[in-house]
């Protein structure tokens, strides 16, 4: 339960009761980025560059927020990045998450919260178990894919038996970037958590790591180097797509290049991401590259931005540069910490109203009326990294 005097208010208000509740290694390891954290710090300071131009008196007693990924309809434009070890932020973990997904059935909130859930290859929660706890919510699965291939192809169908709609490759971590407060703590899962939806002998090692006295590795890189597949190419996205029915959707995507090659491979999105910073420290933060790829795409498929959304005015700057929804990893942790199933559904309330108001204040009653002259562009704005 919250140590803070009053109820969170703002997604802010969250991460300062994350800060002082959870224990440090957990705390580091889900709010880390990669070495100087330059990237991380600058995809929450990025939105700032970007000003408003509101539009007056449109009429906006009505606020529309709903919409369609990948030809599901959800009630707003908000959806949950996938974030491993979820265990370590709230015992009950993804199922948690995954309930405040699912359309709910008491008052007032009746599907209200109807948005989409991507449950991480690396939850502490099985596949399948998360989709119980979704119910008829949508849920998408993020890949990762291993050496092995039959692992990953036991993941895909699991995915897909399981009624998850969409698999979200992630593209960004054929090696683990370098953390450097994971480094230090030697951080390891804890003992009684497991990464459940990878059963291997690899995964062991995971839970024992021998060589953590010497190594200066986390368990993380341990994890990653020892099954995952750092050869992955395009040739990979070939083969997912031809073996699975379900959309394919990119996750990681930095480039215009890289967003054309992808469409001309017929992936079916793109989330622009750059792992919340945890990859590669110094690439651009995520909004200022959406831009770029929504030019290159040509409106062929849809993309998705994550990254550094913390409120609801962030929502409208993604939308506006072509986003057709946004997904948030950190804040949903805060929730989760704070009260578990109840804390993500105000997590995502909250965002969800902000995004609501931001909306009405800028003469916008439906999602198309968002468009990119809502925004102006300053490098005065620019934050001293
Ligand atoms: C992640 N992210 C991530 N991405 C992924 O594809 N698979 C994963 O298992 C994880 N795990 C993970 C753990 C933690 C602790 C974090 C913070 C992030 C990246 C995630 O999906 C997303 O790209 C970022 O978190 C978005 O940035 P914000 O919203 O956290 O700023
Ligand atoms: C991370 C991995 C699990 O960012 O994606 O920690």
């Amino acid at each position: 339960m919250s140590k803070l005097v009053s109820k969170p208010v703002c997604l802010a208000d969250f991460e300062v009761h994350f800060l002082q509740s959870l224990d440090r290694i957990a705390r580091d390891y889900f709010t880390s980025g990669a070495n100087q954290e330059q990237t991380a710090r600058d995809n929450v300071e990025a939105f700032k560059r970007y000003r408003l131009r509101p539009r007056m008196l449109k009429d906006v007693s009505n606020v529309n927020m709903k919409t369609t990924i990948m030809g599901n309809e959800i009630d707003f434009p908000i959806g949950i990045a996938p974030t491993a070890v979820q265990k370590m932020a709230h015992p009950e973990g993804e199922v948690a998450t995954a309930r405040a997904y699912y359309v709910r059935i008491r008052p007032p909130a009746a599907s209200s919260m109807n948005t989409c859930m991507i449950a991480s290859t690396w939850g502490t929660t099985s596949i399948e178990e998360v989709a119980q706890a979704n119910g008829s919510g949508l849920r998408w699965f993020q890949l990762y894919v291993f050496r092995n291939k039959q692992i990953t192809m036991n993941l895909i169908q699991r995915a897909e038996q399981a009624g998850y709609k969409a698999l979200v490759v992630t593209v960004d971590q054929p090696v683990v970037g370098k953390r450097l407060t994971d480094d230090r703590n030697k951080y390891s899962i804890p003992s009684h958590l497991k990464l459940v939806n990878v059963n291997t002998d690899g995964l062991r090692s995971v839970h024992n790591p021998l060589d953590t006295q010497q190594s200066t590795e986390s368990v993380v890189h341990q994890y990653t180097h020892s099954l995952m597949d750092s050869k992955l190419t395009w040739d990979t996205i070939t083969w997912v797509k031809s073996f699975t029915k379900l959309p394919v959707i990119v996750k990681g995507v930095l480039t215009g290049e890289d967003a054309k090659l992808a469409v001309q491979l017929g992936v079916d999105g793109i989330i622009v991401s750059n792992h919340g910073g945890r990859q590669l420290d110094g690439v651009l933060a995520t909004i200022d590259v959406l831009g770029e790829v929504v030019e290159a795409v040509e409106g062929r498929v849809e993309i998705y931005v994550d990254g550094g959304v913390r409120q609801g005015t962030d929502v409208l700057k993604a939308l506006a540069l072509g986003a057709k929804a946004v997904f948030i990893g950190r804040p949903v942790l805060w929730g989760l910490a704070y009260q578990g199933q109840t804390g993500v559904e105000e997590v995502l309330r909250i965002v969800k109203e902000e995004f609501k108001l931001a909306m009405a204040l800028s003469g916008c009653a439906k999602l198309s009326d968002i468009q990119p002259s809502l925004l102006a562009y300053d490098r005065k704005y620019y934050c001293k990294l």
